[in-house]
């Protein structure tokens, strides 16, 4: 494996779609320590010569970004590419990132998101205008495998002919979706085979989580992070102090709120703002100790003043932090 630079630990926030957009992506640094850059949700590619600009909205450069952002696209077709990257490209963007994880069986099926990974000429075909289109700027995000966990290695020749930027494994095969044990065997295998720099992405949920696989990846310098930090926002600042942080649930109060009014500044009607809140706590509710209870209860909002009311309430004793949120426990 060939991580050139310096070994200090560059740490992304992974592309939640609907969790980590822009807005959330702002709130939280304003609150929280953040990873050094953040990997956009996908946008996907389009027919046509022309991107509408709605499309482009999450990752527009005219809007405020907190974090340094890279867009990611979705994709499976040469020509496509090149017009999104062009028109990232156009709004200032020098790297960009190929979805080829997501494991949802009507993606995968149309050969889309980790249904790249099955024909290797068409995946050597979109590395290629990558490449070109970005050059020193185009990544890859990846699982280990469809069924089972060996495809990605099987690839990994054709990742190698190419100059990408880096590799991001999510440790999983695309069967196992987001559950099970990330498989920590096989991305050693994937990671020794790979002639990029190589992101570790999965179930890194709390100090001890990124301490264990820090010792047993010592090659490994860049991180992904996603839904640990939906969880913990405070995870970030825990990882950079070696210890849990002092978790002060007024600071998450504070940032729920802030988050729920840039929301509906943005959105227009209860609905999309619902959306979003409840996107959040879905996550947020493994990390309180009274978190199920919370969630039961936002689950049936219609209206932001019933969320409103909801999250008041769950506030007025603040709720306690989950003392450990490991995810690889079983590892250790
Ligand atoms: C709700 C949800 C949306 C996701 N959206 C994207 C996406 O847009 N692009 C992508 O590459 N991965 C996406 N992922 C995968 C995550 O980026 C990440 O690889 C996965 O959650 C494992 O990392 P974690 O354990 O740190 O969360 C998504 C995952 C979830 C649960």
């Amino acid at each position: 494996m060939n991580i050139p630079g310096s070994s200090a630990d560059i740490f992304y926030l992974a592309p939640l779609r609907g969790v980590t957009v822009r807005v959330y992506r702002n709130q939280l640094a304003r609150f929280f320590a953040v990873p050094d850059m953040a990997v956009a949700p996908f946008v996907p590619s389009v027919a046509g010569a022309k991107v509408k600009p709605g499309l482009l909205s999450d990752i527009d450069t005219a809007l405020e970004h907190s974090l340094p952002l890279v867009p990611q696209i979705i994709g499976k077709d040469a020509d496509q590419l090149r017009v999104m990257l062009r028109a990232f490209k156009d709004l200032g963007y020098a790297r960009a990132d190929l979805n080829a994880g997501c494991p949802w069986p009507f993606v995968a099926k149309k050969g889309r998101g980790s249904g790249l990974l099955r024909d290797a000429d068409n995946l050597a075909r979109l590395l290629e205008a990558g490449c070109e289109e970005l050059p020193g700027g185009f990544s890859i995000k990846v699982r280990l495998g469809l069924k089972t966990p060996d495809l990605l290695l099987e690839r990994m020749a054709i990742l190698n002919r190419f100059p990408l930027r880096e590799v991001v494994i999510h440790a999983r095969t695309a069967r196992q979706m987001y559950e099970g044990e990330v498989r920590l065997d096989d991305f050693a295998l994937a990671a020794a085979a790979c002639q990029h720099p190589v992101v570790y992405n999965g179930d890194i949920c709390s100090v001890n989580d990124f301490n264990y696989l820090k010792g047993r990846f010592p090659q490994i310098n860049r991180w992904m992070i996603g839904r640990g930090l939906a969880v913990d926002p405070f995870l970030m600042e825990s990882i950079r102090a070696g210890k849990t942080a002092e978790r002060d649930s007024e600071r998450l109060r504070l940032f729920l709120c802030s988050y729920l009014d840039a929301c509906r500044k943005e959105l227009s009607g209860d609905n999309p703002v619902m959306g979003r809140m409840k996107e959040l706590w879905s996550y947020q509710q493994a990390g309180l100790v009274q978190g199920r209870r919370i969630w039961d209860a936002i689950k049936i909002c219609r209206t932001v003043e019933e969320y409103c009311r909801v999250v008041d309430s769950a506030f007025r004793h603040p709720p306690r932090f989950k003392d450990d949120l490991s995810r690889l426990a079983g590892y250790f």
